[in-house]
């Protein structure tokens, strides 16, 4: 099979196109021939090997030779165990802890996978796994009328987070780059931020701060944050992650603000409840471009070059 395969930390150009063996379902896992895998930032995190903690598996060289994790196909293959699934079910999920959808098939464990649903396509399945959680768990607690900002807004975490937000009933500020800001107000944001040329942290003060990619001061955020709001940091460079899981904490303790790290859970409990809400038509999947398997290169470079509006997908 094709799969697109890396072997060093780098920019698109360490990636190459290969010829592998197909890989086998062990106990409990399922071959999936891939017909959509959306790319996460998670993934160019993978890649590139920044920040840091994407190195935890492997500090020096990646510990998967093939990335892509949120993937949607069809079951090709079951391994020993496997109850939910028959061969030729189309399914969905996030693989992130094997990863390997940047190929026409890849082994997934049953548990993170469910049914496709016939209303959403491929291409719209696989941009929810990673992406939908993220954002459903980031706004859980959103009240009507509170003032909510999130910072990433126009890619794909944020652009499913000022949605939900909305339909929460806050006023909802997405912060972005200029480029995005017209995709952010259309998606449903009550008003927009280019952060290359206005400091979200000094516009007043917001009842919840959603951080997809953090790079601040504790006290900044502090700043921005009403009296009793939060902020919740999913994503950012290492540096301001420990910022929050240390000073963060403590500035929480001593101000009635709170301060903390999303550790989002994956899986089909958190994602399929926001595919059930685009079913319905409330949420809207954004997907910006899709490219064929050889051009995983360039999608890479697209998301990671800041201009991709939402998602964008893999179609092997
Ligand atoms: N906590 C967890 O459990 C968990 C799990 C998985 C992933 N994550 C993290 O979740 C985050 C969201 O990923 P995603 O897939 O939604 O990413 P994405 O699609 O790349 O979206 C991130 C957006 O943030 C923008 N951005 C970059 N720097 C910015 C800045 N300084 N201020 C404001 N916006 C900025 C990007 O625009 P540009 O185009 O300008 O760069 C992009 O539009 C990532 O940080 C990932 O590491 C967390």
């Amino acid at each position: 099979m094709k799969a697109v395969a890396y072997g060093r930390y780098g920019s698109p150009d360490v990636l190459s196109v290969e010829d592998v063996p197909i890989p086998a379902p062990g106990p409990k896992q399922i071959l999936v021939a891939v017909a959509a895998t959306s790319v996460n930032r998670s993934d160019w995190e993978a890649l590139t090997g920044s920040p840091a903690y994407a190195r935890l598996g492997g500090l020096y060289s990646p510990s998967r030779r093939v990335i892509g994790s949120d993937i949607a196909g069809r079951v090709a293959a079951i391994g020993s165990g496997v109850t939910r699934f028959r061969l030729g079910d189309e399914v969905y999920g996030d693989n992130l802890n094997l990863m390997g959808g940047f190929a026409e098939y890849a082994v997934a464990a049953e548990a993170s996978f469910v049914h496709k649903p016939p209303e959403l396509t491929f291409v719209q399945a696989s941009a929810l796994p990673q992406a939908a959680a993220i954002a459903r768990q980031g706004t859980a607690k959103v009240a009507s009328g509170a003032r909510v900002l999130v910072n990433g807004g126009g890619g794909g975490a944020g652009s499913f987070a000022i949605q939900l937000a909305k339909l929460a009933g806050a006023h909802v500020t997405g912060v972005d780059n200029a480029a995005k800001l017209s995709f952010m107000l259309a998606v449903g944001a009550d008003a927009v931020v280019d952060y290359r040329t206005q400091d979200f942290t000094r516009l007043g003060r917001f009842d919840l701060i959603l951080d997809l990619v953090a790079h601040r001061s504790m006290f900044a955020y502090f700043r921005a944050l009403a009296p009793r709001g939060r902020y919740l940091c999913v994503g950012g460079t290492a540096r301001a992650l420990l910022r929050v899981a240390t000073v963060g904490a403590g500035l929480g303790l001593v101000t009635g603000r709170r301060l903390g790290l999303l550790i989002a859970g994956q899986g089909p409990a958190h994602f399929k409840p926001v595919a059930d809400r685009c079913i319905s038509g409330e949420v809207q999947i954004h997907v910006d471009r899709t490219y064929p398997l050889d051009e995983t290169p360039r999608a890479l470079a697209y998301l990671g070059e800041g201009r991709a509006r939402g998602k964008v997908v893999i179609t092997p």
